[in-house]
This record gives C-alpha cells, sequence and structure tokens, in this order.
C-alpha cells in the first residue's frame, strides 16, 4: 500500500473513494462543502433525511453522486466540533478505514488531514492519519490458510492524504513517513505478540532482533547460557532451567547519536510462555500468557520505528528472554537464586518470574552508563486490577523521567499513569532466609514488584512500565495492540528533539 500527499479537490478528484467529514451539528468540512456544491446539495438532503447523523464513528458510503468525479464519497462523523482533538481525529479516521475495507475501493484519497484538530500542524495531523489507518488495516493471519479473495476485492493499494496548502505538503511528507514507521514498529510489536509461543520462542525472538540489525544496520549480540553463567545471572537462569527451550540475552544498539552521547536503555520482559512454573497457573485464558513477550515485543517494535525514522539518538535495546515452565528441574517455590548483582532472592512464588529475568538484565546495563533506562513489561495482574485496560502502569525513581514518559504517552495516545513507589512499601519484600523475597503479598501488587525492580536500578534514572493491561485485548477482539510502541518511540523521538 502506497501512501502519498497531494492537494486536490474533493469533487474533482479521480478516485475509487474520497473520504470527507461531517460534525454532528451537521456542518459540513471544507471537502464536503465542495461536494455538496458539486452535487446540488446532495450531502445536505442526505442528512436532511436521516441517513447521516455526524456522530464521532458514523460512516456512510455514497455512490455516482452526480457533479462528483470520484465514484464513491464516504461520509465521517466527527461528532462535535468543540471536542473535536487528536483522540476523536484519529478515530475518526479508523471508522473510515474500517468502512473502506468492507469496499471493493483501491484507490483513495483522504480529506480528513484538512480538518483543524486543534493547533495541530500537518505534519502531525498526516502522522496521525497514517499511523492511525495502517493500524486499523491491521491483520494477523500469518498462520491461517489463505483464503481465496473475491476479484472484487483489491484492498487498499492507493491511498491519498489531500493538505489544504501547497507549503504544508513537505511537513505532510515528513508525518507521513513518520507514521508509516511507527505504524511498522506497532505491527512487528502486534505480530510477535501474536504468534503461537510455540513459534516465538526465545530462539526465534533472538532470530528477530538479528534479522532487524540486518536490515537496518545497527549492532545485534545473543548471549547464550554459557555466558550467562559467566556473568552471574543467577536469577534469570532459574526461571529459564524449567524449559527446554535455551534461554537468549539479546542486546540491540541503535547508536545514530553522537558519540559521547549516553544512551537510553529500553529492557523488555521476554517470557515466551509463562505457565507460572511450579506455582502453576490456573488453567482458564491461560493461553493468554503468550503475550508475556510483549515488553520485549515493544522494544523490537521500537527498535523498528526509530530505525526506520533513522533517528539521531543513542539507543540500547535488551532483552532476557526465555520460558517459566514446571519440570523436574525447574525452580521451586523456598530456593534462593543469587542474582548478578550479588543480592539473593528467595523465590516464594515461581509465577513471579519477570522481575527475576529483569533484574539481572537492569544490573547487566550498568555498563552502558545510561542517560536513562525503561524497562517495559507484563509484569503483574495486579497493575491489570489497578488500571484496567486504558492506561500503563509508570513508575519511577526520577520525576523528571517520569513527566517526559507520561508526556510521550499524551502526545502519542498511548497514555500511562504514574503510580507510587514510596519506601513504605519496600519492607514487603523482606525474607527471613535471602536479601529479600520475589513477592510482597496480594495488597499493592503491582508497586511491591516495581519496589523489587527499584532495588537494582539504583545507579541511573530508572522508570517501569507495568503493560500488563495494554499489551493485549482479550475477548472477542483478542490480540496485541503494540502498545506502548507509540509512547516509547515518541518519548525517543522529543529526546532527539532536544539533543538536536
Ligand atoms: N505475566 C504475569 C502477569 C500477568 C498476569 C499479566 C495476567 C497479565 C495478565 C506475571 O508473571 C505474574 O504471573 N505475576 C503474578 C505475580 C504474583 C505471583 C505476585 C500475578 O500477577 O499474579
Ligand atoms: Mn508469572
Ligand atoms: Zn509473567
Amino acid at each position: 500500500m502506497e501512501f502519498s500527499i497531494k492537494i486536490g479537490h474533493s469533487a474533482k478528484e479521480l478516485s475509487d473513494c474520497v473520504i470527507v467529514g461531517i460534525y454532528e451539528s451537521h456542518k459540513l468540512s471544507a471537502a464536503a462543502e465542495l461536494i455538496d456544491h458539486a452535487s446540488n446539495g446532495l450531502i445536505a438532503k442526505v442528512i436532511k433525511r436521516g441517513d447521516m447523523d455526524g456522530k464521532l464513528d458514523a460512516t456512510l458510503m455514497l455512490h455516482h453522486l452526480p457533479g462528483v468525479a470520484c465514484e464513491r464519497v464516504l461520509l465521517v462523523g466527527l461528532g462535535k466540533e468543540e471536542d473535536f482533538a487528536e483522540k476523536q481525529y484519529c478515530k475518526a479516521v479508523r471508522a473510515s478505514v474500517k468502512a473502506l475495507d468492507k469496499s471493493g475501493a483501491s484507490n483513495i484519497t483522504s480529506f480528513l488531514a484538512e480538518l483543524s484538530v486543534r493547533e495541530l500542524e500537518a505534519r502531525r495531523k498526516v502522522a496521525y492519519l497514517t499511523e492511525a489507518t495502517l493500524d486499523a488495516l491491521y491483520k494477523f493471519d500469518a498462520i491461517k490458510r489463505k483464503e481465496v479473495k473475491p476479484a472484487s476485492k483489491k484492498g487498499i493499494a492507493n491511498f491519498i492524504i489531500s493538505v489544504a496548502l501547497p507549503n504544508e505538503v513537505q511537513q505532510a511528507e515528513a508525518g507521513m513517513l513518520e507514521g508509516q514507521a511507527l505504524a511498522a514498529g506497532v505491527g512487528l510489536a502486534k505480530d510477535l505478540g501474536n504468534l503461537p509461543p510455540n513459534v516465538c520462542t526465545p530462539t526465534y525472538l533472538a532470530a528477530q532482533a538479528l534479522a532487524l540489525g540486518k536490515t537496518y544496520h545497527f549492532n545485534v549480540e545473543v548471549l547464550e547460557r554459557d555466558e550467562l553463567k559467566k556473568l552471574g545471572m543467577g536469577s534469570f537462569l532459574g526461571v529459564s532451567q524449567g524449559s527446554e527451550e535455551p534461554p537468549k540475552f539479546i542486546i540491540m544498539q541503535h547508536l545514530k547519536g553522537k558519540k559521547d552521547q549516553k544512551p537510553v536503555v529500553l529492557v523488555g520482559k521476554g517470557i515466551t510462555f509463562d505457565t507460572g512454573g511450579i506455582s502453576l497457573k490456573p488453567g482458564s485464558e491461560m493461553d493468554e500468557m503468550k503475550y508475556d513477550m510483549c515488553g520485549a515485543a515493544s522494544v523490537l517494535g521500537t527498535f523498528k520505528a526509530i530505525a526506520a525514522m533513522d533517528l539521531a539518538l543513542n539507543v540500547i535495546g535488551v532483552i532476557p528472554t526465555c520460558e517459566n515452565m514446571p519440570d523436574g528441574r525447574a525452580v521451586r517455590p523456598g530456593d534462593v537464586l543469587t542474582s548478578m548483582s550479588g543480592l539473593t532472592i528467595e523465590v516464594l512464588n515461581t509465577d513471579a518470574e519477570g522481575r527475576l529475568i529483569l533484574c539481572d538484565a537492569l544490573t547487566y546495563v550498568e555498563r552502558f552508563e545510561p542517560s536513562a533506562v525503561v524497562d517495559i513489561a507484563t509484569l503483574t495482574g495486579a497493575c491489570v486490577i489497578a488500571l484496567g485496560h486504558h492506561a500503563s502502569g509508570l513508575f519511577s525513581n526520577n520525576d523528571a523521567l517520569a513527566s517526559e514518559l507520561l508526556q510521550a504517552g499524551e502526545t502519542a495516545l498511548d497514555r500511562a499513569w504514574h503510580m507510587p513507589m514510596w519506601d513504605d512499601y519496600q519492607p514487603l519484600l523482606d525474607s527471613n532466609f535471602a536479601d529479600m523475597a520475589n513477592i510482597g503479598g496480594r495488597a499493592a501488587g503491582s508497586i511491591t514488584a516495581a519496589c523489587f525492580l527499584s532495588r537494582f536500578a539504583k545507579k541511573y534514572d530508572w522508570a517501569h512500565l507495568d503493560i500488563a493491561g495494554t499489551a493485549w485485548k482479550s475477548g472477542k477482539e483478542k490480540g496485541g495492540t503494540g502498545r506502548p510502541v507509540p509512547l516509547l518511540t515518541q518519548f525517543l523521538v522529543s529526546r532527539a528533539n532536544k539533543l538536536n
């Protein structure tokens, strides 16, 4: 599918379908107005008849309007004009794409980027439109047997985004490339999450990282069990020891900033399947624990996005990846593991394995002298109870870093919420037999998990994103969301903008 930018006239455009917006007040957008004028008031008539109310999400496909060059006109509801902001704009874009997907139209011209969305300039509007369009078109069919498509359905081949002014074209083209890069990253994160756990193993993730490095020319290293033993990663290896799949420790380096610029490090939890281990999880919905590598997927996705953008920043991605399985050799409740930091950990619940693999990664990354470290993990069910599926949980030992991430989430429409991590919670991790226990009881489960990690992140500015509620959807729409790739990418883009 090809995107391009153009200055179009909605009534004269020669494509299969033009997309124009209408507000709930029945006010027509400028592009809808031109079509209405050319067709002798047909749009106004349609509205008057009650076939299109302009509510956000509503769509209506019209065919063969007299005086209009294009065969189809898709009307999209924009809701209340005074409420029309980024979120509503993206919602309207998604609705339009879903409606197109049902049609046979193949060459599309959208006039939605001409709408005014608060104070947004063309670049941002086009970036949002491009990303939301590709995101709404995402389908995971890698595993399904190929179906034979009817000849009438060609799918979208060309997508033209019309902008209002000649001096906006260049900026719009930049926005289009940004949107495409982000969508590619989000798509990769979704794909990796959606793949079955017998395909998406630690070895598979390592191969994906190597392939990504090859495509975009950045350095990728994969450490094997022997090397991890030498490094003293007893905690990570403890989790992996119950699985037939070998653990992998992936290090990716996108070094496109100044030589002396300290890197941002992203660390992603890569449990490719979490059975709970000997503290076995209940059976219902256990299949969803294939998504327990979504932190890792978000790091890979973000690397794809920033590599495609050629972002001028030093970024290092680190992924500890293994399975959490019950087995004769598996770690037991009561076992004590020695982490790479030297701190000992009493494993009171083998299902609290994410923190056990992340803590060694957090110690490992000290060597990079990072300007900031952000870990991303589907860490706790408790985070889903606290925040549901709308916001990721954000924890940090540095308020400025936390604000940066919150702001990035707002801008990218991929929000996080700042959670407390006061010292008061730390004693919940006390152990009678080791330096700490790996669980802190039922109360404040996502906070005690973050407190556990904080003990290994004292040497740098660090933040932790608990994405247990945001990384995938359950039920009828089960599937990876690609979150928080938009947040992370925006965070890095903003950092690069500040530095350059
Ligand atoms: N991967 C899970 C967290 C999870 C559970 C995410 C359900 C999304 C949905 C994690 O490894 C886990 O099992 N955490 C335990 C921690 C507990 C044993 C302290 C949990 O949340 O129950
Ligand atoms: Mn678990
Ligand atoms: Zn887990």
